[in-house]
């Protein structure tokens, strides 16, 4: 596949108006989430959940694409239909998570690195095959005492970079997703710095690798305050450190960045998004690729049982359109209750 190609998907991805649903939850997360709402984590549920979602009408007029998770590529929607098809009919594109998720480093406790880069270049191969346009890669980083590390994140910046050198070899646009944790009592101003450290890093091993600016998404965290620190805050200032620590590290040259949710409130998470598309132009479009903040209020409607399916259709189609209403700035108070 060519540069000019992998170009087009990268700018589809985030296109005017639209963001990426994660739906790529790992076996050990999709239990998580349905011990939440009392539900068995077997593969019919997992199964009727994803389909609730993806034939959700008129989603394609907010999502670009949905990350699915190995199974769920392989997975046939209740009428037959291969979900990658059920999707790629609606122009949604279809992409894929593929790391194996976060293993513990040797001597630095706390931290970790993720692992999955054994085989990339065959399962890259395959997935294109089976219709995925697109890949994630998630490293983990933890601000912590003493941490992170540059041993950390220097060695999850490697690994992502090597990732989107392979995937852009394979023909698949990669999402390059550093995410910072919210998690602890540190301040905003440290979450700030660790954030602009991380991407600092992580763009020079995407140099070092080759990897084509123009043709990968960034899936960062945002700046935001640690969960258990006593000044959380507000929605102005989030979106002015986030943007500023992003055109301090972010090339001009990549497309768009597509934030992930990290265990904010889904209303905070349009808000934020909306308050840093109202601090433009900026020189990338700025997007979301969230998971519970797409997610969970469906999922809480759904509960498992056939009978909310359109109930949970739509309060997530909801969700979809006011994060679609961010994306230019245009989001607020009114239409958020319209629903
Ligand atoms: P959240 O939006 O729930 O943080 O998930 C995004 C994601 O894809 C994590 O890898």
């Amino acid at each position: 596949m060519s540069k000019q190609e992998l170009e087009s998907i990268a700018q589809a991805m985030v296109a005017k108006g639209k963001g990426i649903l994660a739906a790529d939850e790992s076996m050990g997360t999709i239990k998580r989430r349905f011990d939440s709402i009392k539900i068995e984590s077997s593969e019919n549920n997992r199964r009727a959940y994803r389909e609730m979602l993806f034939t959700t009408k008129g989603i394609e007029e907010a999502i670009s694409g949905v990350i699915l998770f190995d199974e769920t590529l392989r997975t046939k929607a209740s009428d037959g239909t291969p979900f990658a098809q059920v999707l790629s009919k609606k122009g949604v594109m279809p992409g894929i998570k593929v790391d194996k998720g976060p293993v513990d480093i040797p001597f630095f406790p706390g931290e970790t690195v993720t692992e999955g880069l054994d085989g990339l270049r065959g399962r890259v191969k395959e997935y294109k095959e089976l219709g995925a346009k697109f890949a994630k890669w998630r490293a983990v980083i933890t601000i912590g005492d003493g941490i992170p590390t540059y041993t950390c994140l220097s060695g999850n910046a490697e690994a992502l970079a090597s990732y989107a050198a392979i995937c852009q070899e394979g023909g698949i646009v990669p999402i390059v997703e550093p995410e910072v944790l919210l998690d602890g009592n540190h301040t905003i101003e440290r979450c700030q710095d660790v954030t602009e450290h991380t991407l600092k890093v992580t763009f020079t091993a995407l140099y070092l690798h080759g990897v084509h600016l123009e043709g990968m998404i960034l899936k960062p965290s945002m700046v935001v305050s640690g969960k258990d620190n006593s000044r959380q805050a507000g929605v102005e200032e989030v979106a002015q450190r986030t943007i500023q620590c992003l055109k301090r590290t972010v090339p001009a040259a990549v497309p768009g960045i597509a934030f992930l949710s990290g265990g904010q409130s889904a209303v905070s998470a349009t808000e934020h998004l909306n308050a840093m598309n109202n601090l433009g132009p900026l020189p990338w479009q700025v997007s979301f690729s969230y998971a519970r903040a797409l997610q969970d209020p469906a999922l809480k409607a759904w509960k498992g049982e056939d009978a909310n399916v359109a109930a949970a259709q739509k309060v997530f189609y909801h969700r979809a359109k006011m994060n679609s209403a961010a994306r230019s700035g245009s989001y607020n108070k009114k239409l958020e209750e319209a629903a």
